[in-house]
């Protein structure tokens, strides 16, 4: 079966590439945008750039009401209760270092956060920082065999003493998506603050914050078929109002003298400075775009894929997946073969996959890895990608062993 993408041709980039020999597949890294997207860009960067919030100008009062129109478009997107639960940061890894400043002062010497084994540094490096700040405790939930966490050992980690738990809807080595709900309910009970890390799991499943349940969702845009330089922070409102004002600037003041200032609540108080104008509004595209697809198609063009690019690894002698993926992307090793070496041969043949560490170490150290191959998909991909792919890696295997 050919197993073709209707949105392919939405993708002027996946085009390009193709006419350069090249089969991108690692939209785990980031993700190739719609003409929407582009189109939204060029329109705000050739019709008048302008910044927001300041000026009452006619580009100002233009540029203003795109940005603004972008956070609703998130709160409708992520089924935020209002707007003003939707902080726009600059990616994931903002939001989460914003998090991690924001909510300091709430922590007492012992105290403790909880995440999981299978967190990327974006999820891992703020709260152990922040622990190393504080004299907190990090405990690190266990994944089983197949890359789930640990509900056995979920219940007896997250306790009295947890004031945090942070955790990935869908890891980006493991592509396995996590039962969250249960978890969060246990740091409810434990009267802790829960954070979800959805760079991944937002991209493949659009996120219910409500439905979920946590305190704060994360997300970033460019992985979303959006621009890069963006990301979004929800903050359910009384979770907020714990935030402690993180980065001092422009917009972000209510009243400033020399020695004292006021400052605004979420989300404007942690907007600081000029935030990325045409990121937000190429953001509001893409959301625009993804929202008027036909939900269940995509699901079922990407499990097919899925199915496919597991079916393929696992029939190849030697070549050992990580985890057990359910979705997005797989990671491997071949037995007796360097992971760069094959990464190598795989580029030279114009295969655009992403090989290594991918910024979750500790989980590769833990799986006594030194690194692994990683494919990821996006809607754009096709049947023949995956067949391009499978015939070089036959190739170099045959190089390589
Ligand atoms: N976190 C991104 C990845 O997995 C950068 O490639």
């Amino acid at each position: 079966m050919s197993l073709i993408s209707p949105w392919r041709s939405d993708f002027p980039g996946i085009l390009a590439l193709e006419a350069e020999g090249q089969t991108y597949l690692d939209s785990a890294a980031t993700a190739q945008k719609p003409q929407a997207v582009i189109d939204a860009l060029l329109g705000y960067l050739a019709g008048g750039a302008a910044n927001v919030h300041r000026a009452q100008h006619l580009p100002g009062e233009r540029a203003t009401r795109a940005f603004e129109a972008s956070r609703d478009k998130a709160a409708t997107w992520l089924n935020a209760a209002s707007r003003e639960e939707i902080i726009l940061t600059r990616g994931t890894t903002e939001a989460l270092n914003l998090l991690a400043y924001g909510l300091q002062t709430l922590f007492r010497a012992g105290d403790e956060i909880v995440i999981s084994a299978q967190e990327h540094h974006a999820n891992l490096l703020p709260w152990q920082q922040l622990a190393q700040r504080q004299g907190l405790k990090l405990a690190v939930l266990p994944l089983t065999a197949a890359g789930d966490i640990d509900p056995d050992a979920a219940s007896s980690l997250i306790g009295p003493r947890t004031r945090l738990l942070a955790v990935s809807q869908l890891s980006n080595v493991l592509g396995r998506r996590q039962s969250l709900q249960p978890l969060l309910q246990q740091a409810r009970q434990m009267g802790a603050i829960s954070v979800v890390d959805g760079a991944q799991g937002a991209v493949h499943q659009r996120p219910d914050v409500q439905a979920l349940g946590c305190d704060f969702y994360v997300c970033s845009g460019h992985k979303l078929y959006g621009p890069d330089g963006v990301g979004l922070l929800y903050g359910r409102r009384d979770a907020l109002a714990h935030l402690q004002h993180w980065q001092f600037g422009g917009e972000m003041v209510l009243e400033a003298d020399y020695q004292t200032a006021r400052f605004r609540p979420a989300p404007l108080g942690f907007e600081a400075g000029t935030p990325p104008v045409s990121a937000v509004i190429g953001l509001g595209a893409a959301l625009d775009w993804l929202t008027s697809l036909d939900q269940q198609a995509v699901a079922a063009h990407e499990a097919a894929l899925h199915q496919r690019l597991l079916a393929g690894l696992r029939q190849r002698a030697g070549v050992r997946l990580l985890g057990e993926p359910q979705q997005a992307l797989a990671c491997f090793h071949v037995d007796a073969v360097h992971n760069a070496d094959l990464a190598q041969l795989l580029s030279e043949q114009g295969i655009a996959v992403r090989a290594g560490h991918h910024c979750a170490m500790p989980l590769l150290k833990r799986l006594q890895l030194p690194g692994a191959i990683r494919v990821s998909l996006g809607l754009y991909n096709d049947g023949a990608d995956l067949q391009r792919f499978f015939d070089a890696l036959d190739k170099a295997l045959e190089l390589l062993r």
